[in-house]
Order: structure tokens, then sequence, then C-alpha cells
């Protein structure tokens, strides 16, 4: 079996907005429901008020590693006004999770921003950098102790959402359609879930990842001087595979849709690595996936072995930093599936670290069936949620994951 780091991480994660419910201040809040289709979070999985038994679970499990986030719109709700209640809150989160014996990894922004910052022109706007900077500072007094600090979730995606607002935002003016509908930065789910084959996103804008670069440098730096954890952030891999002859195209590609972040991450104390799915490139590009009935409940295909081929690009291009896998999953009903995607994934972990990339936990994606940025039906939880009582059912996979982490550790 393969040797893993002392004190490996094994957990799940989670993201303030798909689980608090009522994240009445912020800029997604505002958009949902905008689109045709798209569901709201409303009371979401009510973990605002739930987190403990949330993290109990883990706990009963043997898990020992809880990934979840705090929410800008709570403690900033107007700008420069910092909610010392919400700040408590969280903290009382960071105890609870110490208390039960589990190393808690906090994310400080996980795609969605207060609605104000949006309407500032957001993280294209003048002061994103600033803004950003300063509610880092506002947070770091409830992070003693903490050891992992994640300042953004998936900038890739994020540059992209951004993008799609802009796009959306320009052309609602050239409709004169305006009427605040499209209210600036405002941004749509990426996500329109079908069976079918996943519409293509558009490429993230290098322009506004540099921005995101900037703004992660920043609250980088304020998190330094000011606590002690390790920081870092999360990059969404795509685990591209060409096809041959392709190699020269899969390279651009990978630098816009990831390496642009990757290499933004160095000198941070470790990377995220969330992976899901592979997607192949041919001369002309991404290869649209097709139709399968393998396909994820995302639409995407089923490929346990992204995660090694993510794990692997990532060491590459940071020069062998720490890595925290930080999200791993399936959106799947059929929880055996979900067993074997993850068993299979472990075992391309395992490969790539007994190949020398330095990983230091693994975080399953998602504790919670959650809300999935517009659409409750594709379920990546290792607990399932009554919608109406919030009350939590454990699946197989939850105390599997557990079992897992015990036999490596
Ligand atoms: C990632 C996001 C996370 C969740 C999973 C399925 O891109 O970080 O919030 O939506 O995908």
């Amino acid at each position: 079996m393969t040797e893993l780091a002392p004190g490996f991480l094994w957990g799940a994660s989670t993201a303030p907005h798909q689980i608090e419910g009522n994240n009445l201040g912020s800029d997604f809040w505002a958009s949902e429901g905008r689109m045709p289709g798209m569901e709201r979070s409303g009371d979401a999985c009510d973990s605002y008020h739930r987190y403990r038994e949330d993290m109990q679970l883990l706990a009963d499990a043997g898990l020992g590693a809880y990934r979840f986030g705090v929410e800008w719109a709570r403690i900033e709700p107007v700008p420069g006004m910092v909610s010392r209640a919400e700040l408590a809150h969280y903290r009382r989160m960071i105890d609870t999770a110490f208390e039960l014996g589990l190393t808690p990894v906090v994310t400080l922004h996980h795609f969605t921003s207060p609605l104000w910052f949006a309407q500032e022109g957001g993280w294209v706007g003048d002061r994103a950098v600033e803004r950003f900077r300063a509610y880092a500072a506002a947070v770091s007094p409830i992070l003693d102790g903490v050891e992992w600090v994640v300042t953004m979730n998936e900038p890739n995606m994020l540059a992209i959402m951004v993008g799609m607002a802009q796009a959306m935002q320009n052309q609602a003016m050239q409709n004169q359609v305006g009427e605040n509908q499209q209210a600036a930065g405002e941004w749509q789910s990426p996500t329109v879930d079908t069976e079918g084959p996943r519409p293509q996103l558009p490429a993230p804008d290098v322009k506004i990842g540099e921005r995101l670069v900037e703004a992660h440098h920043a609250a980088r730096e304020v998190l330094r001087e000011r606590i002690g954890a390790k920081v870092g952030w999360t990059v969404a891999n795509r685990a591209f595979v060409a096809r041959p002859g392709a190699e020269e195209k899969k390279r651009e590609l990978e630098y816009i849709w990831e390496d642009l972040y990757l290499e933004g991450a160095r000198g941070d104390d470790f990377v995220g690595v969330q992976s899901y799915s592979s997607q192949w490139v041919g001369p002309d590009g991404i290869e649209p996936h097709p139709q399968h009935p393998d396909n994820t409940l995302v639409g995407t295909a089923y490929r346990p072995d992204a995660l090694g081929i993510a794990v692997r690009h990532t060491a590459e291009v940071t020069g062998g930093m720490p890595i925290l896998v930080t999200e791993n999953g399936i959106a799947t009903r059929d929880d055996t599936r979900r067993i074997a995607y993850t068993g299979e994934a472990l075992r391309h972990l395992e490969a790539a670290i007994a190949d020398g990339a330095d990983v230091r936990g693994y975080l399953h994606w998602s504790l919670l069936d959650n809300y999935e940025w517009g659409h409750w039906e594709p379920t990546f939880g290792l607990v399932e949620v009554d919608r109406e009582t919030f009350e939590r059912r454990p699946k197989p996979s939850l105390a599997w994951l557990g079992q897992a982490a015990r036999v490596r550790n």
C-alpha cells in the first residue's frame, strides 16, 4: 500500500451557499430564479443552524477533516461594515470542528460575493482587489489555530462566470432591456443540468483570471501577516487528454483553463486540486462530450482516473507543491456507483503519490446532497438531506470512506 504523508487528511467538503440556506445578501441569491429552469437555494440544507450535526456525522464515520466556507455576504453585509455576530458564528463552527476532532479547512470565497460587491463592478471593478483584501483581513481574527485556509475556490470557473455575466450584461444593454434586470455583475449558473451532453462552457477570460490571481495574492499577503495557517487556493482541473497530434492544442488550452491559476499558486503553502471528469482535446479544441448511459447526472463522463491526471498535472506545473485534494466526487443517484468511482479515484491518487506527488489529504465532494448552483437534482453527497425536515440520512458511502481512510492511515 502506498505510504501517505503523516497527518494525511481524510474528510469531505462543502460550500456555504450550497448548504447554509437564505444567503440573502449574495449575488447568487439575487440571480436565482432568473434563468428558465433554474431552482432556488431557499433554506438549502439549513446547515447555517445544523453545522454541528453535519460535522458529527463526519467524525462518527471516522473522518478527520471538514472543508467549509465563510460567506462574505454575511460577514460584510454593506461595504466596510463587518458583522461581529457573523464572525462569531463562523468561529463557533471552527471551535465545533476542533471539539469533534476535525481539522477545519476554511474557504473564504466559494463563487458567491455580496450583491453590493457585484453591483460596484464585481471582480472586474476598480476596487475588487482592495475589497477582497479587506474582507480577508476582517476574517483573519477568527482563524486562530486554523491550519488550512483557501482564499478562493476555483478561480478558473469564477472567471468563466464573471465573463458570462459581463456578456449577458452587454447583451442586455445592446437590446436596451436594461431595467435593472441584469444588475451589474450578477451572474447566472453555468451548470445547465441535462441528461444529455453538457453544454460547452466558454473559456475563462485571461484578463479576468489575472485579476483573480492579483486578488488571491493580496489576500494571501494579508493572511500571512496575521495568522499562521497554510494559505492556498483551489483550481478546477479538467484533466485534458490530447488526441494524437493535438498535444500543442492541449498545452494552449491548459494554460487558459488551468495553468494560469496553478502558476498563480506558486509561493502559496499548498494548492487544492478539484477533479471530477476528464476531457478530450482534438486539433480543433475541446471535444464536446457525447451522450452516454454512463454519464453522471451533470452530463460529464464517468472518469475516476481524472484525479490521477489532475494531481500529476498540478504537481508538474507547480513544481511539486504540497497538494490537497479539496474536491473529488460524482453526481449520481446510485450510491454503489459513488463508492466504485471513489475507490477507483483513490487508486489513481495513490499511484500519483507513489510516483512522487506530495499529496496531503483527500476531501470528498460533498458531505451533503446540496444545492448545485441552480439545481437540486445532481446529488454528490455522502449524506442525503430531506428537503422538508432537513433530516440527514447517511448513505453507505459515508461509512465506506471512513473505512477507506482507516485502512490507509
Ligand atoms: C465544483 C464546485 C462545487 C460543486 C462541484 C460539483 O466546481 O467548486 O461548488 O459545484 O463542482
